[in-house]
């Protein structure tokens, strides 16, 4: 079996998990389920980002330590995860000791690329992030994405030599070598390799805040959050010296957001090549999640709990509106409206109907007997196609058709018709013909509604109809 490894970017755990977590979640299931669907030996990894200023402030706001602070909130993420059903194999928190150590390795296998100067920048807390005097101007001075002022830091850091990577990272981006999906997402970061990569500063001084990894050899200095944070992805595997490491290393996939793209389509890929190893295969950038047309924000308080989604819908529809509704390619928008609507008109309307209805056909015509069930028909290529670019959306409109198919070919057929002239045979062959069908479009929701594609192939299993208790998915009025 071919091994594959699959990770999402990790959370920060200053606060609750929002519907963008969910989102990437989500994604990352859907490959990771479709990777073992094809006897793919997955490993599936995700976790939590525990150190840094933004958790150290927010812990302080409230009295309490950082680490009761990300305790806390880690469980919350865990729970998430549990609700949506993700099929996580492993979670990783940045304060695991096995992280911190493995991290001070990789630092001491990178010295020959590091180096100690005074330094003078323009940073974000919210963002975690030094930006250029350029952008500061550009923006007035405010930080987009937070709101807030960036702070000038004037301090003494270590340093990565990234600039020493550009023409290699560029190289593996262009050759395809490294895979950034979609194109859209490759040719920003191209251009941002292009206007020239600087070196990047990897370390705090604990005066200013000490809740990090402790640079080994220099006890007054903690590592920036985003250099050990982008290591979870090798830490996980037990780098350097596990077996897991290397069975597993490349990543088949990194799955993260577009406002962090430059941390995994340049910053990773640099420190990579300076360990001496490859970069991931795939890169897949998403868009962002926004509620009724508007940015999820504090100040606007519209932040949705992806609980309460998956509590009043289940959490395959909770799935199947991220997969399909939120453009794969694009930012896209939640709204309580909206994933009502594809709850009633699809799920229930078209999916649930094609499974009643052909229930209900075998129930009254064959005594639940099902019949002999043709092999699958259809040709999937399009929807393979679709999930090997990370279309998730385009994939379902693809199962969809098939859905649609079934209630099309009953109402042309009207086996109740056929019944009624008596033709036994020819009314078992049209009910076994959309059996195959409903089996087949299980098969294809695996990887995106688990559950649901249980429950129609246990509808149908060894050749007899178990009735279900209730509707797949019972309409809201
Ligand atoms: N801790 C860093 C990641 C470190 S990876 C080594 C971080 N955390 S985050 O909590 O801010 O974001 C986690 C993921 O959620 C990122 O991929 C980010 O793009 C994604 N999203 C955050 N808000 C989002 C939306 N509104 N919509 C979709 N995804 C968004 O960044």
């Amino acid at each position: 079996m071919t091994k594959f490894y699959i990770t999402t970017s990790i959370p920060y755990v200053n606060a609750k998990p929002h519907l963008g977590h969910a989102l990437e979640f989500v994604y990352a299931d859907i490959l990771a389920r479709y990777a073992r669907q094809q006897d793919r030996q997955v490993l599936f990894s995700t976790g939590t980002d525990e150190h840094g200023s933004k958790i150290a402030e927010k812990a302080s706001e409230l009295g309490i330590s950082p680490i009761e602070l990300t305790t806390a909130n880690a469980k919350l993420f865990v729970e998430l995860l549990g609700k949506l059903n993700i099929s996580n194999d492993r979670f990783i928190r940045t304060t695991d000791p096995a992280h911190e150590q493995r991290a001070q390795l990789v630092w001491n296998n990178l010295r020959e690329h590091i180096y100690k100067k005074e330094y003078t920048g323009w940073y974000c807390t919210g963002c975690e992030e030094f930006v250029t005097e350029t952008y500061v101007k550009e923006q007035q001075g405010t930080c987009p994405n937070h709101d807030r002022p960036y702070e000038q830091l004037a301090e003494e850091n270590y340093f990565f030599a990234l600039s020493k990577f550009s023409h290699l990272i560029k190289q593996s981006i262009d050759s395809g070598e490294f895979r950034v999906v979609p194109d859209s997402k490759k040719n920003e970061v191209l251009s941002l390799i292009n206007e020239g990569l600087e070196d990047i500063s990897i370390s705090r001084p604990k005066a200013k805040l000490d809740w990090g990894i402790t640079v080994p050899g220099d006890d007054s200095q903690v590592m920036y959050v985003w250099f050990e944070a982008l290591l979870n992805y090798i830490t996980v595997l037990g780098y350097p010296e596990h077996s897991d490491f290397k069975d597993y290393w490349p990543a088949d996939i990194q799955v993260v957001g577009k406002d962090i793209s430059r941390f995994h389509a340049v910053i990773w890929p640099g420190i990579l090549l300076a360990l001496g190893l490859e970069l991931p295969k795939n890169l897949y950038i998403h868009g962002f999640i926004n509620v009724d047309g508007k940015k999820m924000s504090k100040s606007l308080g519209n932040s949705v709990d992806p609980n309460d989604i998956v509590d009043k819908y289940g959490t395959d529809a909770f799935r199947y509106y991220l997969a399909r509704h939120i453009p794969s390619y694009n930012d896209g928008d939640f709204s309580w409206d909206k994933i009502e609507a594809a709850y009633n008109n699809e799920l229930a309307n078209e999916l649930g109907n094609a499974v009643s209805r052909v229930v209900a056909m075998i129930g009254k015509y064959q005594a639940d007997v099902v019949g002999v069930i043709p092999e699958p028909s259809h040709d999937i290529h399009e929807y393979s196609e679709a999930l090997d670019n990370f279309k998730f959306d385009r994939a379902l409109d693809e199962v969809w058709e098939q859905v649609r198919g079934i209630n099309q070919y009953i109402d042309t057929e009207k086996p109740w018709q056929i019944a009624k002239n008596g033709d036994e045979q020819h009314l078992q062959e049209i009910l076994s013909y959309c059996v195959g069908c409903l089996l087949e479009i299980a098969d294809l929701l695996v990887p995106f509604m688990p559950t649901t594609a249980q429950t129609i192939r246990d509808t149908f299993k060894d050749g007899l109809v178990t009735k279900q208790e209730r509707a797949l998915f019972p309409k809201f009025e």
